[in-house]
């Protein structure tokens, strides 16, 4: 596989960063993921506009213009022949002498690389995913994609650690803020679509923004509200979403079904939609 290291493309296992990277010191970067499908990046204009924003939180500049960016993906794509997966992407403040105060002249890092995955058919997708609830440890800036994600990988690894596929976070206050990779979704027995509003306590997710519109298209009730995880027990369906997923029905919470302990029929609906409307 070939990866894109500062200005280069060069084979992954020899693609190399300093170890006075303050990605690697400081988690001083930001990142996106995005989907490609029959060879496309999936809804990358939001990937990268996300990206922009995520880097102008952090004061930190891009070494190259997102124009650019796009082609540099389309490249891997290409050149690692990459039907379906994702591409990852990610720019830190760069490597400097080990200080926590921004350097005066470092330049920033940009590194990139492909993965192959099946993302249209998966057991996941078929059969819908288990979820654990964990207290959300992050801190009070998740609306930036940063790559400090300690506080996500612990969460995921109890989820693994009980045989589920993801683990919902829970604030202070019993609400659910997003999954530890994706955004969190319930439907009510009323029949709305309920997800948290965008705010400094969740990423905006880019899929979430997509099948929100296709849900409304469709004359559904979506109300952008916080749930607790006692309304997500009761609810008829779950459903998660991110770029490496799509949307993924959820059927059961802390070992609780949720519904019938089925994919609902929201999500099975807002999955099809959404690849219809990718490809
Ligand atoms: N994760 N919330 C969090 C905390 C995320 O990390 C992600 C994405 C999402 C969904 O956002 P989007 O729909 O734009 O992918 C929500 C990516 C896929 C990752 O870290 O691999």
């Amino acid at each position: 596989d070939i990866a894109y290291v500062n200005g280069a493309f060069t084979p992954l296992a020899e693609a190399r960063v300093s170890v006075l990277d303050r990605g690697f010191l400081f988690a001083d970067g930001v990142y996106e993921v995005a989907a490609v499908i029959d060879g496309k990046l999936i809804d990358n204009e939001a990937h990268l506009a996300r990206l922009e924003r995520s880097l102008g939180e952090l004061r930190l500049k891009s070494p190259v213009p997102l124009a650019r960016i796009a082609e540099i993906e389309a490249e891997l794509v290409a050149r690692n022949d990459v039907k379906e997966g994702m591409v990852y992407l990610q720019i830190t403040r760069g490597a400097a002498e080990r200080d926590f105060g921004f350097p005066k002249d470092a330049a920033p890092t940009l590194v990139a690389f492909s993965q192959k995955k099946n993302i249209l058919s998966s057991p996941a997708a078929q059969n819908g995913v288990k979820i654990v609830t964990v207290p959300d440890l992050r801190w009070a800036r998740r609306d930036i994609k940063s790559v400090a994600l300690l506080a996500q990988v612990l969460a995921k690894q109890a989820a693994v650690e009980v045989g589920c596929h993801e683990a919902w976070m829970v604030d202070a206050d019993g609400l659910v803020t997003e999954g530890s990779s994706s955004t969190a979704f319930i439907v009510t027995k009323g029949g709305a679509i309920v997800t948290r509003p965008n705010s400094q306590s969740i990423l905006p997710g880019c899929t979430r923004r997509a099948v929100l519109a296709l849900a409304a298209r469709e004359g559904l009730t979506i109300e952008e509200r916080s749930f607790s995880v006692a309304e997500a027990y009761d609810a008829v369906e779950a459903f998660l979403t991110s770029a490496s997923s799509l949307v993924l029905p959820v059927i059961e919470i802390d070992g609780r079904p949720i519904g019938a302990g089925v994919p609902g029929e929201n999500a099975r609906a807002l999955r099809q939609l959404y690849i219809e409307c990718a490809m």
